[in-house]
């Protein structure tokens, strides 16, 4: 992940303006509760930290997980600034993550915000995070669409190393109950539509 290294010097100021709303959004819709377990993948710079530890108390986890070193490096750095509580960063592939490592017990939300466009296989490495999902866990997934490519949407799909033409939806709707999706505010700097997609594990 060598790339997110190098982006993870210039990922915040680059980026973290322009997907605070649709985050609140994702935080709201997993319904979190006080002592929830969230799996936040790919947590990346930790943008998501805040507002998942406000959502889950003192007495709830949050688990943030990501490939780049890089990126970690900067997660770590914005929970020792927040004062965050209930935090364990880690450093695993999303697609082989191993929880009993992280010990505790099993998420009941699961959190992949910008992760699914990005993810070398994102069916089998959602079959692997929704296996770690504790049943009557919810799942939440944003990330960005296109059918077609614009001139931004091969930008972004350079920059982040994504392809967002990706149905990064579709492995959730197949396996979750009460499954929704809707649109979310999209300029046009993220290239596509930004969705919010959330399931119930059985
Ligand atoms: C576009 S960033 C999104 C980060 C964060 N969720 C956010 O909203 O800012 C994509 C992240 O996916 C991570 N990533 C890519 N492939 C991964 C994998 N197989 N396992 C874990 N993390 C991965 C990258 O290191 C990067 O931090």
């Amino acid at each position: 992940m060598a790339w997110y290294d190098v982006f993870s010097a210039f990922y915040d100021a680059s980026l973290e303006r322009h997907y605070r709303e649709q985050r609140v959004q994702a935080t709201a819709a997993l319904d979190l509760q006080p002592g929830s377990v969230v799996l936040d993948l790919p947590c990346g710079t930790g943008q998501s930290l805040p507002g998942l530890c406000a959502g889950v108390g003192p007495s709830g986890r949050v688990l943030g997980v990501d490939l780049s070193a890089g990126m970690l490096r900067q997660a770590q750095r914005r929970v020792e600034r927040g004062g965050l509580t209930g935090v364990t960063l880690a450093r695993a592939d999303a697609a082989t993550l191993d929880l009993s490592a992280l010990g505790g017990a099993p998420p009941d939300r699961l959190h992949i915000f910008l992760g699914m466009s990005v993810f070398p296989n994102p069916a089998a490495t959602f079959e692997h995070l929704w296996s770690l999902l504790a049943p009557g866990g919810r799942c939440v997934i944003v990330d960005c669409h296109a059918e077609t490519l614009s001139f931004q949407g091969r930008m972004v799909n350079l920059l982040a190393g994504a392809d967002i033409r990706r149905r990064s939806w579709a492995p959730l709707e197949a396996v979750g109950v009460a499954f929704e999706r809707r649109a979310l505010p999209s300029l046009p700097l993220h290239g596509g539509q930004l969705f919010l997609a959330t399931a119930l594990k059985p």
